[in-house]
């Protein structure tokens, strides 16, 4: 070994205290067994992430061609998405919800909502600042907090007005005062749900404690038996305190397009612009253009898709409660929030019950522990497979579960019990 190879290895990286803080991404492990066992040729049914298995309707690919045909969309793209993409959300917004934007001012469009959201988090929060974080939570809303070092408190989500008393007791009784408030309705994990009167409330508080509000509205386009989820933004107010993010992800099926937008308060709305013109170009001029054909010419097959999550909904809740699972079946949202039957649950952990699930029974579901400690005790399941699929994972997991109560050895002892 020459002198310059020594050097080398022994150089180290030091990153920075902003990833060395991030807590530990607890989907890693499932991921990883459901990985192996795809490459050992198991078929396995992925009832895991909310990845949308459906295409995108075929007017949207046809005009994304066209467009990508044409030499002059192919430099860099305005940062804050082109005028006629934020016309479009603003549009969408009164024809849905009867909420007048200004697509100047008061509309952006952003790489996905996960990426404005998380530049968001930057743009309002720093050290000292604490924001209030749904329980169970999906983890961006932990993590861009974290990122843009801030704090977090969590509180649980389960009952609405025990969520909404929690915040002002929080208020009232946290120095210095939360400065954020992150709330998400249809919620992921939960599926729980809202009514307008909600977010009046939450405007009241906000108003009343001086927190700023982030509504992540991602499942506002699937809903069920007739509910029509509220926008943040239809509450009286709720442009004086805050902003809303929709996603083109869920309803239109174009989860990679990265199609998102920010809405609502414009001075909001401008810090995210600022803080994004540092860190991007804007989307593919293309995706742009065919996302607006999409809002325009395909609200019908977005409601056509809520009624495909309904069906499945009703298969996946069918079946759990025919093999004895005590399932509530949400009313929007793309997920089933069940805890796990007893006598499993009290032998074992969420983690190790769903690891079973997915080496045995080979279904892979999200373990409630991943969501923050309120998670534990329950399995999050995406309706992304096809009824039949959904069919098949019960009798699957069924089949899982009454050969481990037969007598298996391989049944977790209670120690893994958190
Ligand atoms: C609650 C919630 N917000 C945001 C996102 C991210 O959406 P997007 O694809 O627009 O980044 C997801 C995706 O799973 C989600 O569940």
């Amino acid at each position: 070994m020459n002198e310059n190879q020594s050097h080398e290895s022994e150089f180290e990286i030091h990153v920075s205290e902003r990833v060395t803080r991030l807590p530990p991404y607890l989907f890693g492990h499932i991921n990883n067994v459901l990985y192996t066992k795809r490459r050992a040729g198991d078929d396995v049914i992925d009832l895991g992430m909310g990845n949308p298995s459906d295409p995108p309707q075929a007017p949207v690919i046809e005009k994304l061609i066209e467009a990508a045909r044409d030499p002059n969309n192919h430099g860099y793209s305005n940062s804050l998405g082109i005028k006629n993409l934020r016309r479009e959300s603003a549009a969408k917004y009164f024809r849905n919800y009867g909420v007048r934007l200004d697509p100047e001012s008061e509309v952006i469009a952003c790489l996905g909502s996960k990426e404005g959201f998380s530049h968001m988090c930057l743009a309002l929060m720093g050290p000292g600042d604490t924001a209030i974080v749904p329980a169970p939570y999906f983890p961006v809303h932990v993590h861009t907090v974290v990122l843009a070092a801030g704090g977090v408190i969590s509180l649980e989500v389960a009952d609405n007005d025990t969520f909404l008393s929690n915040i002002a007791y929080t208020c009232q009784h946290l120095f210095p005062k939360p400065k954020l408030l992150i709330i998400n309705y249809p919620h992921n994990p939960s599926s729980a749900t809202v009514d307008p009167h909600f977010f009046v409330e939450i405007v009241r508080l906000a108003k009343r404690y001086g927190f700023m509000v982030i509504h992540d509205f991602a499942y506002a386009d699937i809903a069920f038996d007739g509910y029509l989820p509220p926008s943040f933004l239809s509450a009286p107010g709720a442009s004086d305190v805050g902003v809303e993010f929709t996603t083109m992800s869920k309803g239109y099926n174009m989860a990679g397009w990265r199609v998102g937008f920010c809405a609502g308060n414009p001075h909001m709305v401008k810090a995210l612009g600022t803080i994004k013109g540092y860190y991007d170009y804007g989307m593919f001029q293309p995706i742009q253009i065919a996302a607006i054909v999409a809002m325009r010419h395909t609200e019908a097959a977005v409601e056509e898709q809520s009624t495909i999550y309904q069906r499945r909904r009703d298969v996946l809740c069918g079946g759990l409660s025919r093999i004895g699972w005590k399932v509530t079946p949400p009313r929007a949202g793309m997920f089933v929030w069940v805890p796990v039957p007893e006598p499993w649950k009290s032998r074992m952990n969420t983690m190790d019950f769903a690891t079973m699930l997915l080496q045995q029974g080979d279904v892979a579901v999200s373990p409630g522990s991943g969501f923050g400690p309120a998670g534990e005790g329950y399995l999050r399941l995406a309706l992304v497979e096809n009824e039949n699929r959904l069919r098949q994972a019960v009798r699957q997991i069924d089949r899982c579960l009454s050969s481990q109560t037969a007598g298996n050895t391989n049944l977790p002892s209670q120690q893994t019990a958190p």
